[in-house]
């Protein structure tokens, strides 16, 4: 039955490609000869409803005024709001970015999405729970001028996610080109918080990019970074871009604010914290907001995360100029030749100080309301009530045989090994680890395998960090970084510095199908550090 699902599935994408030559979108979409698979189609079928919100959304070049000279080529998301609200879709003026996209929870969003590339893409929706065939999964990337119609209810609560293409093996090439946008779930509970909004909720997409002397972006496939042992460390950029702009200065009223900060890098991670050491207030996560919010001397984010910080600019005099910093660390690897320097500051390696952005304090025009001291209600999930309590499910992330692997297997398209087949409604307990590998010999041999930060993301539901160690041998990058780790509330990506193992409870409610999971190093995903999970 799986075999002639995914055979259905295939020759719909095929059917998508074909189509996008023609002219006819609305048309198109509206005689029902949707893209979607069978499975969603009879879900549709027998449950539908008008979208409270049709968007459009385009992925096709662009030239973006980056630096001072030449514009920059950019890959770019552009939208507009077919039905519902308009001001669900904003765009970011100057930027590469693409538009971001507002709803609410409780609303059917449907995006029909047109790729205008010359190459395959797909868009992922990161952090929602979708159904399978909503999710982006690169079997599903359709082709220049492909279509691709997504139909989903937006279950999440309140929070920061953001969407991106996800092609098997040029995501990263996709996303460093421009390719992502941040899409802001609200909710009625998040509503009467009274938490700073329009202007004063701010958010703030963190990138690194390198350009050539034609202010073209430079992106070399993880390959020839700064201590790059040849294996695909990640692309790392030696310029810091927010919101798709670079060396913003950013005006802000002596009022409260609400940050939200989205690691959108490749492969950098950042320490980030007020330069002159202020702390920083969290009250959100990747999944939304935490019970309570916590003071951090620093946070840690790696690619895909992102934090919520709540700060009163009235704490500094007006005309005060501050900046948000990104504190070096050690950059984790370990038998990688040259490169086990700690963060180098002229070639901005993985772990190099950056400044990240400047702010500037200027009068207030108005007051805001103070910092709820109780922000929202959930429930921890209960490890004794994981099917596999005593048991938990491991991944090992390393090097083995001469790649990026989980459990020593790289991608396959359409396959789940034995250990990637969970119940629908179950709820388990998993265990991440970043382990030394075999070796870059293919039979193990010339030692352990070289070792990196895998930050690791879960499609579908948001997941509850249990516990967090790590194995000593290797602790250095987590000596510098784990104090900046938020765990107390809802997750899709953590971090996983070298030796380090976490423990984490999810649920596997609502949707059947194949999900993705990988290391969120988009080098390291595209080498094939990803896996299917199937639940049935
Ligand atoms: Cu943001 Cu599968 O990724
Ligand atoms: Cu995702
Ligand atoms: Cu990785």
């Amino acid at each position: 039955m799986r075999e002639g699902q995914r055979g259905g599935e295939a020759a719909i994408a095929r059917r998508g490609f074909l189509r996008g030559s023609g002219l006819v979108v609305a048309g198109a979409f509206a005689s029902g000869a949707l893209p979607l698979a069978s499975a969603h189609a009879a879900r549709a079928a027998a449950g539908w409803r008008t979208p409270d919100l049709h968007l459009l959304l385009k992925a096709r070049r662009r030239q973006v005024p980056l630096l001072a000279g030449t514009a920059t080529r950019t890959y770019s998301y552009v939208g507009r709001v077919k039905r519902g609200d308009r001001s669900a879709l904003q765009r970011l003026p100057g930027s590469y970015l693409g538009p971001t996209l507002r709803v609410r929870r409780g609303q059917r969003v449907r995006v029909d999405f047109l790729n205008r590339l010359s190459e395959e893409s797909i868009v992922h929706w990161h952090g929602l729970h979708v159904p399978a065939d909503m999710d982006g999964h690169p079997r599903h990337a359709v082709g220049t001028g492909g279509r691709y119609r997504y139909e989903f209810d937006v279950v999440n609560r309140a929070g920061t996610y953001w969407y991106h293409p996800h092609p098997h093996g040029r995501t990263g090439a996709q996303v460093y080109r421009g390719l992502a946008g941040l899409l802001l779930v609200s909710d009625d509970e998040e509503a009467a918080l009274g938490l700073p909004a329009g202007d004063y909720d701010l958010p703030l997409v963190i990138q690194d990019r390198r350009f050539d002397a034609d202010n073209q972006f430079v992106y070399r496939g993880g390959f020839g970074s700064p201590g790059s042992g040849g294996m695909g460390d990640g692309e790392l950029g030696d310029e810091i871009l927010v919101n798709g702009q670079h060396e913003p200065v950013l005006d802000v009223e002596a009022r409260p604010y609400r940050l939200r900060l989205l690691n959108g890098s490749n492969s950098r991670i950042y320490r980030l914290a007020w330069e002159d050491g202020e702390p920083l207030t969290v009250i959100g996560t990747d999944g939304g907001l935490l019970r309570r919010p916590v003071d951090r001397e620093f946070v840690t984010l790696a690619p895909g995360e992102r934090v919520e910080v709540w700060v009163d600019f009235a704490r500094w005099p007006v005309g005060s100029e501050l900046t948000l910093v990104s504190g070096a660390f050690d950059n984790g690897m370990f038998g990688m030749g040259g490169s086990m320097a700690d963060g180098d500051d002229e070639q901005m390696g993985q772990g190099a100080a950056m400044e990240i952005l400047a702010l500037r304090v200027v009068a207030a025009s108005g007051s805001g309301s103070p910092l709820p001291a109780r922000l929202t209600r959930f429930r921890d999930l209960d490890p004794d009530e994981a099917v596999n309590a005593d048991d938990p499910r491991r991944f090992e992330f390393s090097f083995s045989g001469g790649a990026w692997t989980i459990n020593g297997r790289s991608f396959q398209m359409n396959r789940v090994s034995d250990e990637e087949k969970v119940s629908l409604g179950s709820l388990e307990l998993w265990e991440l680890v970043n382990v030394p590998g075999t070796g870059m010999g293919p039979g193990g041999g010339g030692g352990i395998g070289p070792m990196m930060p895998h930050p690791v993301h879960l499609h579908g539901q948001q997941f509850q960090v249990v516990e967090r160690s790590v194995d000593p041998t290797y602790d250095r990058m987590w000596r510098d970084l784990h104090a900046g780790y938020v765990d107390g509330g809802w997750k899709d990506t953590v971090l996983l510095t070298p030796g380090e193992r976490v423990r984490l409870l999810r649920r596997f409610d609502d949707y059947a199908g194949l999900f993705l999971y990988h290391c969120h190093n988009l080098e390291h995903e595209d080498l094939g550090m990803m896996r299917n999970l199937l639940v049935s």
